[in-house]
């Protein structure tokens, strides 16, 4: 796998900055003397209301799925409240196809640790818990080592840089459930509970873990925020598409020659992404199909892709979404049937059970699949397939069904006729041709 190679030609001013090239950030001795916790500084110096606004105004927006904006889910937190808050870093990192949040704990570690510290301090939270997934042992070692040299440089703890401003940063490890990645489970998680999502509102914001006011952020995001503190919002918001601006890990994996994580700003054409920064398909083939956020976003024709954008805007009017930037391409010779099987398989296995129609559905839709991978499919299974996952999508207390749903839906939309060629196939075996 090859990490964030250097910088694009076509893209001669842009420098990384969520993961610049250099192996060494990950020291905190290096990043202080590269300007690392400088921003923290200037925050502390700004009030807590001033630093929301920045970020309102950078047009920062997650990078955990939703593109929801960072400075608005920010204002939600209460000013007066008498019981602690709470801010929940979001590093579960389990939508197949995605693997991004684990470069920024390996090369950046405290650009994290000093957003979330960042955060706190704009919100008045007094701990932060950092829930990583538990298979990223490595990872979370790496993590843990920059939090407790963090703690032994007075950036975390007490009185933080001699100010009236105290919390502290745990993390938390995961325990392999997609669902745990979800809002409200990993809050459920963190308090020991079964990663059951919670019906809002509430919202976390009015009750979050242990039904204190809680704000939860991707790793990425969370990331973003030492940036914009140090070169403040304007400059921010000019990098990339100015409706959903700033830096972007896009992971780029499947049919590619060169596959792996890149930084760019947002707004890249999907082709030049794939065909330029990720090398182009495997053997030059031609690209059927891409989902272009992580498996739960929509999938693309591979002939749809002139002129669609890595942003949420571009990629909402081509019928998708950004999601998590976790690119995945299929060339010609992908069995498409093969590909939805096994993503509704994943679903299915990791649907928590709580709301009927994800439980029931993505398994019925599982075995509908299975008889199209078998051969045994018939023409009315195509508008069968469909009706359960518009039975799904909207029907369920989290997003996890219409996770299962979207690439369920799109697939029969832009691929019938892979579905139709199977049935006909099917009908031939069964008359014993
Ligand atoms: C089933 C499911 C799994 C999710 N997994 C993750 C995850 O691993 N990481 C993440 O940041 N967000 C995940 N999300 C989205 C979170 O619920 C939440 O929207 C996000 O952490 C908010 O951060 P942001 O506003 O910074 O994007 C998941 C959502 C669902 C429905």
């Amino acid at each position: 796998m090859n990490f964030i190679p250097s910088d694009k030609k076509h893209l001669n001013d842009w420098k990384r900055i969520i993961i610049p090239d250099d192996n060494e950030l990950h020291k905190i001795d290096h990043y202080i003397s590269c300007g690392g916790y400088r921003a923290l500084e200037k925050a502390l110096e700004m009030k807590p209301e001033e630093i929301i606004e920045e970020v309102k105004k950078s047009n920062l927006r997650g990078r955990g799925g939703a593109c929801f904006p960072t400075g608005l889910k920010w204002s939600f937190m209460p000013k007066n409240s008498d019981k602690p808050k709470y801010l929940c870093v979001n590093g579960d990192e389990s939508e197949p196809g995605t693997f991004k949040d684990r470069q920024i704990f390996e090369h950046n570690p405290h650009l994290l640790i000093e957003g979330t510290i960042i955060a706190c301090y704009a919100m008045g939270v007094t701990s932060a818990y950092i829930y990583i997934r538990g298979e990223y042992n490595k990872w979370i070692m790496m993590l843990q080592k920059a939090i407790d040299d963090a703690y032994t440089k007075g950036f975390i703890g007490e009185n933080i840089l001699g100010k009236d401003f105290s919390t502290q940063i745990t993390i938390h490890r995961g325990a392999g459930a997609y669902i745990c990645g979800e809002e409200s489970s990993l809050m459920n998680s963190i308090e020991g509970k079964r990663g059951y999502p919670r019906v809002k509102p509430p919202f976390p914001a009015q009750s979050g873990l242990w039904g204190c006011p809680t704000t939860i952020n991707n790793a990425e995001t969370i990331s973003n925020v030492p940036l914009i503190i140090n070169n403040g919002w304007e400059w921010y918001s000019k990098i990339g598409a100015s409706r959903h601006p700033g830096p972007i890990l896009i992971g780029v994996s499947g049919n590619i020659n060169n596959p792996g994580v890149f930084e760019m700003p947002t707004g890249r054409p999907l082709l030049e992404i794939i065909n330029e920064w990720a090398g182009g398909a495997t053997a030059n083939k031609k690209i059927k199909a891409v989902i272009p956020g992580g498996s739960s976003t929509m999938i693309l024709r591979g002939d749809q892709l002139e002129g669609v954008c890595m942003d949420s805007e571009s990629l909402k009017s081509a019928g998708s979404s950004v999601g998590t930037a976790g690119i995945i391409v299929m060339d010609e010779d992908t069995d498409l049937i093969d590909v939805i099987t096994r993503i509704t398989k994943f679903y299915y296995h990791e649907s928590c059970g709580q709301c009927t129609p994800c439980r029931e559905g993505t398994n019925w839709m599982f075995r509908i699949l299975k008889r199209f991978q078998n051969y045994e499919a018939c023409s009315e299974d195509i508008d069968l397939l469909l009706d359960i996952a518009n039975n799904i999508e909207g029907n369920t207390v989290c997003a996890l069904g219409d996770a299962a749903a979207w690439p369920v839906q799109s697939i029969i939309r832009n691929f019938r006729d892979e579905f139709e060629k199977r049935t006909k196939a099917s009908e031939l075996k069964e008359a014993g041709n």
